[in-house]
């Protein structure tokens, strides 16, 4: 059995009323519900967090590393685009983590193009929609597999 967290940056607890044709339908709280249930049934424990604050998402993940979290899944919304900070936090814990978002960024604005994230990230998914975070369980789960040889 393996330790998932999933960590939402600013913004993304209004998923649901916020910009639906873009990010969906479906609250975050149904979300992180949804993901909670597969990670039990593939016989993981998955933890949730969200914040707005970006000292307080570099936090969790110190935390995350202190704890002996295995993998995170990570929307960094918009400081995917702008946090050095939150990537450094990444790579001084070292947890493996999948990167996610529900928009394909690529297909919108230039400035949602960069990511200080992808290129250390073991994995990327854009643009699947709230569905894309059961896919993130799903590789979350066969990742710590592979690890575990
Ligand atoms: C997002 C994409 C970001 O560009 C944006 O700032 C978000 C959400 C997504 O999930 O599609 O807040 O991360």
């Amino acid at each position: 059995m393996s330790d998932f967290l999933l960590i939402n940056g600013p913004n993304l607890n209004l998923l649901g009323s916020r910009e639906p044709d873009v990010y969906g339908a479906d609250r975050l709280e149904d979300i992180e519900l949804r993901c909670v249930e597969l990670a039990k049934s593939l016989g993981h424990s998955l933890a949730s967090y969200q914040s707005n604050a970006e000292h307080e998402l570099i936090d969790r993940v110190h935390q995350a590393a202190r704890d002996g979290v295995d993998f995170i899944i990570l929307n960094p919304g918009a400081f995917t685009h702008t946090s050095i900070a939150l990537r450094d936090a990444f790579l001084a814990v070292q947890i493996p983590f999948i990167e996610i978002h529900l928009s394909n960024t690529f297909a919108r604005e230039e400035f949602r193009h960069n990511s200080y994230f992808s290129d250390i990230a073991s994995s990327c998914l854009f643009g699947f929609g709230a569905y894309g975070y059961e896919l993130a369980v799903q590789a979350a789960s066969q990742y710590v597999a592979k690890a575990e040889g």
